[in-house]
């Protein structure tokens, strides 16, 4: 290809993402240094993203009469079964007010009643401390935070980027291995949509926000653009990931049997405003497993789950809500009930027909207090992150309140630093020597089928040695066409997206596979029991 194909940009901050992890980040530093420039990519359009789907709400210490910053601390260890970092969960549920107030300030809305903030209860919570925009939450983050950004000229935000790569010394020749701790990254390689070009974007600082990866499975409430690109591109750059095992299922995805990608979420504040899981006969169920029944923590409920829908053959179980006011449930819920009702379920009327569904990523790209990766120059934020805080099994919305306060943390980080760094030099064009057009679309939807199929079937909520070996073997083919395809055809969006989820769906295998124990999220019949210490699992 003629270089003039070819665009080379300069910015000073590179942010991969423009969900809450993202544009809190971008804000949080635009705001300081109005004289650098941020850049902030996203793959599609600027308001799709996870955090646009987030209903239940954002977890914070509110009422302090009531609720305590031990009290969340506390749930958010229980919830994690022996694998958060206490120091993380200190520093988020502390911190996480302030937090919030300042997206307040910046022009989130949450439900009030009367004066005083309208607090939800979800799983795991010993208090009502869920703020809440009814069942929008998110919708109302990313629209605030979408209008912020744009009033701080310093922001850019590219649409229909799609980062393929993330730059480091192995671009300039040198060999990069994972044991070496000062690889560094000097921006990233990106898809133009638009021109179908492999741009080149040279930053002084990169931060990863690129979300979860729900997409490696073939139920999950996540959006189609939740592929873990930011994981794997962190992996194949040699940096460090952590927990990646720690898979989280939401409890009740809405069971729709025409099927329907993404599936549709029922909050688990819906349990929280009284919702109760029962059978199709209406008998309850979740006694039998824990004190907390419906509000158990979500490991605890969709294990649950998942046995009764085995035991009893049936497709799904049951949420029942006709108990409930129904003024109350259709002004918390509006979404949820117009949804329900376009499939011909009344909630008023209808039990409501729910399946576990794979919700949340509590592992990804290790991050320490401040954001910091493995590798220099590089941070990220959100879900993409394991920072800690989850452990193995991440608390009810908790997820909202990690973003925000890591945001202002690295840009405390990057403030005082990003006057040192310059912009490498002698960064090569992408190469694309070698490829031609890819002729056969469907070597890509049928091996993403595949890959779904796999991990749904032996990678699930209950695991086994064998069913993890047999994943493996399977992926280890389709890695195998992939890796084929991807070198010699020119690049897409889709392949990269598959040879990313391939990348995740190994991952989370690999790591379940050298877990010898039951914790949290990870339940194995092989080993149902839980050690007696705590092993971090770091790929
Ligand atoms: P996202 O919001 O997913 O943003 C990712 C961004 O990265 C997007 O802009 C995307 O385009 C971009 N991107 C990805 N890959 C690339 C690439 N290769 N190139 C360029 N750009 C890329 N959490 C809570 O705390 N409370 C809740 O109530 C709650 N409810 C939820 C409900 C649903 C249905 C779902 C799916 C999740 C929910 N969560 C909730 C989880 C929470 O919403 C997410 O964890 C959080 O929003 C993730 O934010 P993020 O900024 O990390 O990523
Ligand atoms: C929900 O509303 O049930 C989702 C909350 C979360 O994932 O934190």
């Amino acid at each position: 290809m003629p270089d003039n194909q070819f665009n080379t940009m300069k910015t000073d901050i590179l942010i991969i993402g423009s969900g809450i992890g993202g544009l809190a980040t971008a804000i949080h530093i635009a705001e300081e240094r109005p004289d650098l420039k941020i850049t902030a990519l996203t793959k599609t359009n600027e308001e799709e993203s996870n955090t646009r789907y987030a209903q239940g709400g954002v977890a914070a210490v509110w009422d302090k009469e009531v609720d305590s910053f031990d009290k969340h601390i506390a749930d958010t260890l229980d919830a994690g079964d022996g694998l958060c970092d206490g120091h993380i969960v200190e520093i988020v549920v502390e911190e996480g007010p302030e937090r919030v107030q300042e997206i307040i300030q910046w022009g989130t809305r949450f439900d009030k009643q009367k004066e005083e903030y309208d607090l939800g209860r979800e799983g795991g919570h010993s208090e009502n401390r869920i703020l809440h925009y009814k069942d929008l939450t998110g919708w109302e983050i990313q629209r605030s935070l979408l209008e912020k950004a744009e009033q701080l000229s310093n922001i850019e935000i590219l649409e229909h980027y799609f980062a393929v790569d993330l730059i480091t010394q192995h671009h300039l020749g040198y060999n990069v291995t994972r044991l070496m701790d000062d690889i560094e990254c000097y921006g990233a390689y990106v898809f133009n949509k638009q021109t179908k070009n492999i741009d080149t974007i040279l930053a002084r600082v990169t931060v990863v926000a690129t979300g979860g990866a729900g997409q490696v499975y073939r139920n999950t409430t996540n959006p189609v653009i939740a592929t873990g690109d930011g994981i794997a591109m962190v992996y194949r750059a040699k940096g460090h990931l952590e927990n990646m095992e720690f898979v989280q299922f939401h409890p009740t995805a809405l069971y729709n049997p025409a099927g329907e990608n993404p599936s549709f979420l029922v909050s688990e504040a819906v349990r929280g405003f009284g919702g109760i899981l029962k059978t199709r006969e209406g008998e309850e169920f979740m006694d039998k497993y824990d004190s907390r029944k419906s509000l158990a923590p979500r490991d605890i409920v969709a294990r649950a789950i998942d046995n009764e829908i085995k035991q009893r053959g049936e497709e799904c179980m049951f949420l029942d809500c006709r108990h409930l006011d129904e003024a109350g449930f259709r002004g918390h819920f509006p979404t949820i009930y117009d949804k329900c009702r376009s499939i011909g379920i009344d909630p008023m009327k209808d039990m409501i027909p729910i399946v576990p569904a794979c919700h949340y990523m509590c592992g990804g790209i290790k991050v320490d207090e401040m954001g910091r990766s493995s590798i220099r120059r590089l941070y990220a934020c959100g879900e993409c992150t394991c920072t800690g805080l989850h452990g193995a099994n991440r608390l009810a919305s908790n997820s909202l309140l990690e973003a925000l306060v890591f945001a202002q943390r690295i840009s405390c980080d990057v403030l005082p630093l990003i006057d040192s760094l310059g912009h490498k030099e002698g960064i090569p064009d992408w190469n694309a020597s070698g490829t031609t057009d890819p002729k056969e679309m469907v070597l890509i939807t049928q091996s993403l089928k595949e890959l779904k199929e796999v991990m749904s079937s032996y990678v699930g909520i209950v695991r086994s040695n064998v069913r993890l070996q047999r994943a493996l073997d399977r992926l280890d083919l389709l890695y195998r066409e992939t890796e084929e395809l991807y070198h010699t055809t020119t690049i897409s969006p889709q392949l990269c997206e598959l040879r990313n989820l391939i990348t995740i769906a190994y991952l989370v295998s690999r790591a379940a596979a050298m877990r010898r124990e039951s914790r949290g999220l990870h339940y194995t019949t092989d080993y149902p029991e839980k050690l007696g210490f705590v092993q971090r699992s770091i790929l």
